[in-house]
């Protein structure tokens, strides 16, 4: 198996040499997906590539550097989906390197490469925002089948797939509500959401604090869900993630990355050795609470500025 990596390029990032099982687990009886969302891999064997990044914001004549020649690759692991959470201060830069690899801004200078090319305009990773961001003025149905239909697929096709989607995103029934809140609770329109950008099979998948608005309970359900959909739906995305939760970064993840800031930086980087298959008996492991024991310290020295 190759190993993964997605850390700053002349960092001593720690990186625990793991031979994951839940890697090995996965590449078994899954089917390999495309996209039209990216390009077809490049020479690089790399998922993203994000070089020499420079982010500076002039506010009110003081200047704020969010990255300074900052660099991140996150390698490809063949055949085999990948979470990789991002944790970190708030205002360290999360959602500004996702906007980054989604294409909706670029950095003060410095390239993003997807699979290898450079990205271009017309380039676009889907992704999963905290606000439910779904057309208030469509039906389930069509808000998942919207992004097949943008890709030319007849109104047909779009729709049965559409409806196969939201059978594994558990919404058989809800397909003719609007997707609008109170008609459908916050967890079903994140569900809509996440169907919608999983139903074009993306090989990457970007994710910016999407259940940072639910309740525990229905936050636990949906972590154990988007889990699940990985193996029924036999997609394997590159899902890259962001939360302020330590145990759902550990639930999720196969590696957490923190980064510290001003400016931005990996300070740690470790692999979560749980099994591909996580229901809610994972949380009372010990393993579990170890990583998420671990993961409090570093993100309290984190915050005390160790
Ligand atoms: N358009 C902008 N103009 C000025 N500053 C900006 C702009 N966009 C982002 N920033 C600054 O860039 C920094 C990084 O912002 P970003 O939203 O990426 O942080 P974050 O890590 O996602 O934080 P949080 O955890 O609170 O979501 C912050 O200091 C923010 O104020
Ligand atoms: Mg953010």
């Amino acid at each position: 198996m190759k190993q993964n990596i997605f850390q700053k390029k002349d960092e001593n990032v720690v990186i625990p040499p793991l031979e994951s099982s839940q890697a090995k687990a996965q590449s078994a009886e899954k089917t390999t997906l495309t996209s039209d969302f990216v390009p077809a891999a490049g020479q690089s064997g790399d998922v993203i590539n994000l070089v020499g990044i420079n982010q500076i914001y002039n506010d009110h004549g003081s200047s704020n550097i969010v990255f300074k020649d900052f660099n991140l690759d996150v390698k490809d692991i063949k055949d085999c989906g990948q979470f990789i959470t991002l944790m970190g201060k708030s205002g360290c830069g999360k959602s500004t390197l996702l906007r980054y690899i989604s294409g909706l801004q670029a950095p003060t200078s410095g390239d993003v490469y997807i699979y290898g090319k450079k990205r271009t305009e017309k380039d676009r990773i889907p992704m999963v925002f905290q606000q439910y961001t779904s057309f208030e003025w469509k039906t389930v149905l069509d808000n998942v089948a919207l992004p097949l239909i943008l890709k030319g697929v007849s109104k047909s096709e779009a729709h049965e797939k559409a409806m196969d989607m939201i059978k594994i995103v558990g919404l058989t029934g809800h397909e003719n509500k609007w997707a609008k809140y109170p008609i459908l609770s916050g967890g079903q329109l994140q569900r809509v959401a996440i169907a919608r950008n999983l139903v074009v099979n993306p090989q990457i998948l970007l994710m910016d604090e999407p259940f940072g608005a639910l309740d525990t309970v229905t936050r636990k359900q949906i972590q154990v869900f988007l889990r699940s959909i990985f193996e029924e739906a036999k997609v394997d995305p590159t899902v890259i993630f962001v939360t302020h939760s330590e145990s759902e970064a550990v639930f999720l993840s196969t590696d957490i990355f923190i980064l510290d800031s001003g400016p931005a930086n990996v300070k740690h980087h470790f692999k979560i050795d749980l099994p591909a298959k996580r229901d809610d008996s994972v949380r009372y492991s010990t393993v579990f609470t170890d990583y998420v024991n671990k993961l409090g310290y570093m993100m309290e020295d984190l915050k005390k500025g160790k």
